[in-house]
């Protein structure tokens, strides 16, 4: 697909079909991953892939039980209401793990979240090359990070960008609208 339609038909999936990703879907997924930017180079990311039924059903447990925690502590309504059928829908979950410590210089000089930022786009090369294959993906985050990390047996110094449920979207999916870029010329403008 074209960089500018494929940038826009990227959406955030959340109903999919149970039919299978293959393996090499995953491959080329991840190996888009793996040409993100990162300071220094150290690509500070790795991947749980997610297959399992079972496993799957312990971390949409984690996020119904944040969702409660949210509801339970008056948090915004809109939660009430939000579904999360999709996990249990998506045939795979790419987790994907950091490690906070590989930032490059930016520790140095007040700039410590280089490993977040390259993970970041790490997750997007790999939202976007779903998207190329006809795949839907959610960059998903509701849970409780120590829950899923047990979960999943992952390291106590790694961290967890997100859990990327994969598969054929169900439905088409509107586009929510987006904001005029704000730019300043020169200097910032208040
Ligand atoms: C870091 C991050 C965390 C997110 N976490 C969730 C989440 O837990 N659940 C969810 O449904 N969407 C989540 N989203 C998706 C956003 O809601 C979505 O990107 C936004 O509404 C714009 O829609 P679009 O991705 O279709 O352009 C997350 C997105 C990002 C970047």
């Amino acid at each position: 697909m074209e960089f500018k339609e494929l940038v826009k038909t990227r959406r955030s999936c959340r109903s999919f079909e149970t039919s299978d990703v293959s393996e090499e879907q995953i491959s080329s997924i991840l190996d888009a991953g793996q040409w993100a930017p990162s300071p220094l180079n150290l690509q500070p990311w790795e991947y749980v892939i997610v297959t399992d039924k079972k496993i799957q059903g312990q971390i949409i447990k984690a996020a119904e039980d944040a969702k409660q925690t949210v509801i339970d502590s008056d948090g915004p309504g809109w939660v009430n209401k939000y579904g999360m059928n999709f996990l249990d829908e998506a045939p795979v979950y790419i987790v994907v793990v950091f490690d906070p410590s590989k930032g490059g210089l930016g520790g140095f000089f007040s700039q410590p979240h280089g490993a977040l930022q390259a993970v970041s786009a790490c997750v997007q090369n790999m939202m976007l090359a779903a998207a190329d294959l006809g795949l839907g993906s959610l960059w998903f985050t509701f849970f409780a990070p120590d829950k899923v990390k047990t979960i999943l047996d992952i390291p106590e110094k790694l961290e967890i960008a997100g859990v990327i449920p994969i598969g054929k979207h169900r439905e088409e999916i509107k586009a929510p609208p987006r904001k005029e870029p704000k730019v300043h010329k020169e200097r910032y403008t208040r």
